[in-house]
């Protein structure tokens, strides 16, 4: 049975110094900003609500911003081969390029961060437009992805300077509610060093540990420690592989990518038969494990799960309990071609874990679908 082991670290000295309230938005760079707004609107139920693009005077990049529940993404692809846009998605593919934290002053945030060690993407800055007055400053974290500051308490508008509100595009909520965590994989031997950072420049403590001896199938491994922001509404938790015989799902995200980056999205559901059941009709793919594990389920599960055990089964839902309750889980296939990111669909009763009794089934499950890619062998 998976232990939850809390607050395992305490938090640095001066305590939860960044005082973050919540995750503002996520950005992703992409290939073509149109269709991966028809694929978050259409496959996962989110809201097309602004847009910059020619049309609002934004001659250099497309943006579309949609919104889920507390979730906010925005999706942008460059109009020429010029735009830092165009060499990342060059390099790495569609991916995570901004993970966008609410603060009450980018000021300080920036200063905290950056005397700690952090490394700056930009200075304290603000955009005006006549919806009020949007500030942001920035730092880098693994590979290319960065912590962006944002205050938008002077700020009324749909979402940011140059951003333009978009009518007349209506979405049938598939249940998204939060985002419940975001994950990040790493190079071998970089996990504790960005383990560091987050606790060190972002204040972060560590929730729990899993070796490697708990995550690994016969092939491939990887090692994970999950990192909390003060208030416990951001985790993040840091991968990297582990040697295994053949090469790791970590290793081959990182083949792809080129770099370390956001593996997976994993967004909170008040009710995942009903998300899973629209998200499914939508034609959204999830990894399915070997029924042998819908077996063994009554006895693992069945006395405390409240869900009906055939709709889980039918619906590919993965469960998974520990001392404080339990939580319900699927994971999608990749969203883009290359096998990089993908999402999480949770629901918790209790649980505050991540799923561990769910990762040897789970990874073989995700072995069959890598060795089908042809990429097992090291
Ligand atoms: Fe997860």
């Amino acid at each position: 049975m998976a232990q939850v082991q809390t607050e395992t670290r305490p938090m640095t000295e001066e305590g939860d110094h960044l005082q973050i309230q919540a995750i503002d938005h996520l950005h992703f760079y992409v290939g073509n900003a149109k269709q991966a707004m028809y694929w978050w609107w259409k496959g996962f139920g989110f809201k097309p609500v602004a847009y910059s693009g020619l049309e609002t005077g934004n001659r250099q990049s497309a943006s579309y911003v949609l919104e889920s529940g507390k979730i906010r993404f925005v999706v942008s692809a460059p109009y020429g081969p010029s735009h830092e846009i165009a060499g990342h998605h060059m390099t790495h593919g569609d991916g995570v390029k901004t993970i966008a934290i609410q603060v009450k002053d980018v000021e300080e945030a920036w200063k905290a961060t950056t005397s700690r060690g952090g490394q700056s993407a930009w200075a304290p800055r603000e955009e005006k437009d006549e919806f009020g007055v949007y500030r942001t400053s920035a730092i880098h974290t693994y590979g290319e992805v960065l912590h962006v500051f944002v205050d938008r308490s002077g700020y009324k508008g749909p979402f940011a300077p140059g951003y333009k509100p978009l009518e007349g595009y209506e979405a049938q909520s598939t249940g998204l509610a939060a985002i419940d965590h975001i994950v990040g994989n790493v190079q071998l031997g970089k996990m504790d060093y960005w383990v560091n950072f987050y606790h060190r420049v972002m204040g972060f403590r560590q929730l729990q540990h899993f070796d490697d001896q708990d995550i690994s199938t016969e092939y491939s491994a990887l090692m994970s420690k999950v990192m909390e922001n003060g208030n416990g509404r951001i985790k993040f938790p840091i991968n990297e592989p582990a040697e295994g015989k053949k090469k790791s799902q970590i290793e081959e995200y990182l083949d792809y990518y080129l770099t370390p980056g956001v593996q997976h999205i994993a967004i909170a559901t008040g009710d995942i038969i009903e998300t899973m059941t629209q998200l499914k009709a939508n034609g959204i793919e999830f990894l399915r494990v070997p029924d042998a594990y819908y077996d063994l389920l009554p006895e693992r599960v069945g006395d405390i799960v409240k869900e009906p055990l055939d709709k889980i089964n039918e619906l590919g839902i993965l469960v998974d309990r520990d001392d404080e309750g339990y939580l319900l889980q699927v994971f999608s296939r990749p969203v883009q071609d290359r096998p990089t990111s993908f999402v999480e669909v949770i629901q918790r009763h209790g649980s505050r874990g991540f799923g561990k009794g769910n990762f040897k089934a789970l990874f073989e499950a995700l072995e069959l679908e890598q060795g089908r890619r042809g990429n097992l062998d090291n």
